[in-house]
């Protein structure tokens, strides 16, 4: 907290230059906050308000892109002008687009609202670890995107519950700032909560960093906008944000895996049924079986409801599916599972079953990303013995996985508008310890028949 504080003292001290008096309240100020409290908790921030109107135009709109298969990649956009055609022109050097793609489109009306032409072109085969120029539809400014390496290191950007507050845009500043591949998002994106054209500005916020960097992200309880008998659930998500569930087999966009350098992630449905006879779980089943550890070293787990949390917002509403999966993927011995919902950020032991288990998977809860529903600071006491960190802060994490055995996790709060540098540590992988079969086929076994 030194250096934020410090700097705006100086910077006041700059300001209030040759008034001794000023210099003093300020001073006295300053020792007040350091005295108090280790550090002062910042009030929610108001929603960010847009010029938002439909532009009458081919001019391309929220772009954003996410992985879609071994060195492909989705390029996603929107239209007003219901004619532009769905093409991706792109190269490896600026305006000179050797290759070109052309893709599919869609359109939902939601009540009143009716979306533009939403776009969705994959392009590829890519480079690893490649600069991309592109133009979406043939107009419009060009645009860059970064594929991500084939090998380690490989690091990974993750804030959940972004919104779309004056704390949504400092974390996606301070996001910005570091070096990172891919974006991961456990659930609730937009805050649209029905106002469809604020899935509209949500696009338009994040297209900076999401037209640059794959954005994988899963669905919580805002993206559901279910109105009985009139609008089904995941109406605007799905036909938004097009996760590459095809590409892994799932019949669903809600529940998808993609594997990238040698990580192996899982993008669950918290609000998908997923109990034993579930569409769900069998492809999960499916999926875990496919994994080899040796390709991939590392695996990890998103969904939106966190299964351990001691924060008292949101207690105890991933128990049903803790009970009906947790076995599963302690099975296949998943080493992190990120969630979000709760706004704050907490990071648990190795856990299974409501303890800690050297074999069970590290929890993270990292629903702090800023949306306009505020921090959540009440937590249970005692702190469980499975709970290492916990605070209620905005921010963001990052996940910097440097080879087959070691990560290095680390989170960074909002500190005012520095990105401060709050919790870290080290993880190593299940792959390398005793905790896993050592065969593939041990492995498909206690997954297929548990
Ligand atoms: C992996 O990285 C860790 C941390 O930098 C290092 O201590 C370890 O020796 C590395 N392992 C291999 C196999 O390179």
């Amino acid at each position: 907290m030194k250096s934020p504080l410090l700097n705006k003292f100086h910077a006041a001290q700059i300001e209030g230059k040759g008034n001794p008096m000023m210099q003093l309240k300020l001073l006295l100020l300053m020792l007040v906050v350091c005295a108090t409290a280790d550090y002062v908790r910042p009030p929610p921030r108001k929603t960010l308000s847009f010029p938002w109107s439909k532009k009458p135009s081919a001019l391309p709109q929220q772009v954003h892109i996410s992985l879609a298969g071994d060195k492909h990649m989705r390029i996603s956009w929107v239209t007003s002008d219901k004619h532009s055609p769905s093409v991706v022109e792109y190269g490896t050097s600026p305006k000179n687009y050797c290759f070109s793609s052309r893709g599919e489109s869609t359109t939902y009306s939601y009540l009143l609202y009716s979306s533009g032409k939403i776009h969705h072109t994959v392009i590829g085969p890519l480079e690893d670890d490649t600069l991309y120029f592109y133009r979406c539809g043939g107009k419009g400014p060009e645009f860059q995107l970064k594929t991500p390496p084939s090998q380690f290191p490989i690091t990974f950007a993750l804030a959940g519950d972004l919104g779309q507050t004056g704390w949504t845009k400092s974390t996606l500043d301070h996001i910005n700032q570091c070096k990172y591949d891919i974006h991961m998002l456990p659930g609730d994106l937009s805050y649209a909560d029905y106002i469809q054209h604020r899935w509209d500005t949500f696009g338009e916020l994040v297209q900076p960093l999401a037209s640059a960097r794959p954005w994988m992200v899963t669905q919580g309880n805002h993206e559901k906008e279910r109105i009985p008998f009139l609008e089904d659930s995941f109406k605007s998500y799905n036909s938004r944000w097009k996760m590459p569930y095809e590409e892994s087999a799932s019949s669903s966009n809600l529940y998808y895996s993609f594997e990238v350098a040698g990580v192996h992630t899982i993008m669950l449905g918290s609000y998908t049924d997923f109990d034993e006879n579930s569409d769900q779980y069998t492809w999960l089943k499916a999926d875990l079986s496919k994994v080899d550890r040796e390709r991939t070293p590392w695996l990890l787990v998103l969904f939106h409801v966190p299964w351990y949390n001691s924060n008292e917002a949101h207690q105890g509403e991933g128990d049903d599916m803790k009970a009906a999966v947790e076995p599963l993927l302690h099975a296949a011995g998943v080493d992190l599972v990120f969630a979000g919902h709760v706004h704050a950020y907490e990071r648990s032991n190795r856990v299974y079953n409501g303890k800690s288990d050297p074999c069970g998977a590290v929890h993270i809860t990292i629903g702090d990303g800023g949306n306009r529903e505020g921090l959540a600071h009440k937590y249970i006491d005692p702190q469980p013995e499975w709970s290492v960190f916990r605070e209620a802060s905005f921010g963001h994490g990052e996940l910097r996985i440097v080879n087959s055995s070691h990560a290095y996790w680390s989170w960074h709060r909002n500190d005012d508008d520095e990105p401060v540098r709050s919790d870290q540590v080290w993880i190593t992988s299940l792959s390398g310890s005793g905790c896993l079969p050592e065969k593939g086929q041990e492995l498909r076994n206690i997954v297929m028949e548990p």
